[in-house]
């Protein structure tokens, strides 16, 4: 694997070796082996131009735990704050040695251009940009899909005629994008629900079923809902006129969660609006997965940095594989 820019190009099989190698990683954590020599020797750079919790910690934490050095950069209080270009600031995170970079960046394409620009030789992984693709949550999404439902017999299994359920702001969402394509390319069949202002005017492109009515799409009965957070700061005023009727409409809050089938899991990336999209009973409920995906990320982004920088490396492939 040469770089990590998107899940759209992403094929079933590669996506496999990701979840599977993500399984061994998590089996030596449950192990108390907390730290693999894999990477030693190697740099990590995580570029962050946007703020990040979850994301930015747990590629360090998975690149820390395979022994490699780890380099954070965040855009505040860097010299970007004086124009220092992505190319410059990228090309000076090269000259100290990143064997890859991590990026996330409010501009979509921003790591397709790191990636394929000949700026730099390093590997890079797409940590999020703009409201393009977040490949590395949906892969921790599918894992987690995968685990609660098959358990010990994860590895090597697709996510064929699972329901999956994705609801709110598709719109603005990255983490949407990635994991459309990804389900759906391990088979399963992914339904959007959203307010009408937040669906974007190609989804009939897309290999999904829309609706607007959140009831219904429950009642049908989904193996995982999958709520998105309302992005304020991409927020235009007309697209979301009011919070009351949102929540009313398209939150998920006890009674909804309540109504689910027992095996059902509810699911949200992080960081979470409670009260908004979510309430706290329902992110708190036995059924929810959110603090499972933070942990199944560790092992997600250390299989990803494994196969970028230990695993078979082909530099003729293509930019997302
Ligand atoms: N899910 C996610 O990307 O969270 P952060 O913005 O905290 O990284």
């Amino acid at each position: 694997m040469r770089h990590l820019l998107d899940t759209r190009t992403l094929d079933r099989e590669t996506a496999l070796r990701i979840l599977d190698v993500a399984e061994d990683m998590a089996e030596t954590q449950s192990r108390q082996v907390k730290k693999l020599p894999t990477l030693l020797g190697k740099t990590v750079v995580n570029l962050f131009f946007e703020d990040s919790t979850r994301t930015r910690i747990s590629f360090e934490a998975a690149a820390k735990r395979l022994s490699a050095d780890v380099i954070n950069f965040a855009a505040k209080g860097s010299s970007v704050s004086k124009g220092e270009s992505l190319k410059d600031t990228a090309q000076t995170l090269q000259a100290m040695g990143a064997d890859a970079v991590v990026v996330r960046h409010s501009a979509s394409g921003a790591p397709q251009t790191l990636a394929t620009s000949g700026w730099i030789s390093a590997g890079v992984v797409n940590a999020g940009d703009g409201t393009h693709e977040h490949p590395t949550q949906a892969l921790l999404d599918a894992f987690t899909i995968r685990k609660r439902h098959f358990g010990a017999d994860s590895r090597g299994r697709d996510l064929s005629g699972m329901r999956i359920v994705i609801v709110g702001d598709v719109l603005h969402s990255r983490v949407a994008r990635s994991n459309v394509w990804l389900l759906t390319t391990l088979g399963a069949h992914v339904t959007l629900v959203t307010p009408p202002t937040l669906i974007p005017q190609n989804v009939s492109l897309w290999p999904v079923t829309v609706r607007y009515d959140l009831d219904q799409a429950l009642a049908e009965g989904p193996d995982a809902v999958m709520m998105l957070r309302i992005q304020m700061e991409r927020m235009h005023a007309a697209f979301f006129p009011n919070e009351r009727e949102y929540t009313r409409l398209w939150g998920l809050d006890a009674v909804r969660v309540a109504g689910l089938p027992e095996t059902s899991i509810v699911m949200h990336p992080g960081p979470m609006n409670r009260g908004l999209e979510i309430s706290s009973e329902a992110a708190d409920s036995a059924a929810s997965t959110v603090l499972e995906q933070v942990a199944n990320g560790v092992s997600i982004r250390m299989a990803v940095l494994y196969l970028l920088l230990a695993g078979e490396r082909n530099d003729d492939e293509g930019v997302a594989q």
